[in-house]
């Protein structure tokens, strides 16, 4: 859990797929975001009851099933607003009660905690990362040692490799990531320091090398749970 004087993040790891479902509770009015809702979402809700803590929004970093299968029981317990990006709901195309699309550099606030809304493309078109003080909600976006995979419908490695880029000359080193799965259960969280140093898709100066490591290397030579690679290791790696 991360708590500053203004808001906490709680972290519940729920379904078979090691996914993060995120609240993030508003210390002031205590009221409370969920980010990804998904498979034993009720653990999340009875948490923020027994803490006195109203779900006012559900926030998506994207659409995929594993992220959001949790959303209608949600809805069921309360009145949330839905919250994605509208390139998402464009490529998800599925029909949602009057959820609130938004664009890249969009900021909404959760009682009196601002969230900053970052478009993240290249997991899916509309993958979205939520930046609020110190803490980054990056979904499937950047994991610990890790990053979403770029072959499923939507994905783009392209696409990819300029948002990592952009994360990692924006975001100071003492931002902390909270991914979307927990792949490195070592580390559930880490800093963009330590990224920088040991995730191998921040080690790459060229385009083309990300794309060749993320699409053809990566999946060959790399599996859970994930460790610091070094950037001699990763640019070595794709000699093999
Ligand atoms: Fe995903």
């Amino acid at each position: 859990m991360a708590t500053t004087n203004d808001f906490s993040i709680h972290a519940l790891e729920l379904g078979p797929m090691e996914n993060f479902v995120y609240l993030l509770h508003d210390h002031q009015t205590d009221t409370a975001a969920i980010v990804d809702p998904a498979w034993d979402v009720e653990k999340m809700l009875s948490l923020a009851r027994e803490k006195g803590i109203r779900i006012t929004d559900i926030l998506l970093t994207h659409s995929h099933h594993d992220h959001v299968n949790g959303i209608e029981t949600v809805l069921e317990h309360t009145d949330a607003q839905i919250h994605l990006l509208k390139s998402e709901a464009r490529f998800w195309g599925k029909t949602l009660i009057k959820p609130r699309l938004h664009h890249g550099g969009d900021s909404i606030k959760i009682g009196n905690t601002e969230i900053e809304i970052l478009h993240t493309p290249g997991h899916t078109p509309g993958s979205a990362c939520f930046h609020l003080g110190n803490d980054l909600i990056a979904g499937d976006t950047l994991f610990v040692f890790g990053c979403g995979r770029c072959d499923l419908k939507g994905g783009d490695p392209e696409e990819m490799f300029g948002t990592l880029k952009r994360i990692k000359a924006e975001l100071p080193g003492h931002t902390i990531l909270h991914p979307g799965h927990n792949y490195s259960p070592a580390e559930p969280t880490s800093t963009m320091e330590a990224q920088c140093e040991g995730n191998p898709f921040l080690h790459f100066d060229r385009q083309e090398d990300f794309v060749e490591y993320r699409m053809q290397v990566h999946d060959r030579i790399r599996h859970t749970p994930y460790e610091a690679v070094s950037k001699t290791e990763a640019i070595k790696s794709m000699d093999r």
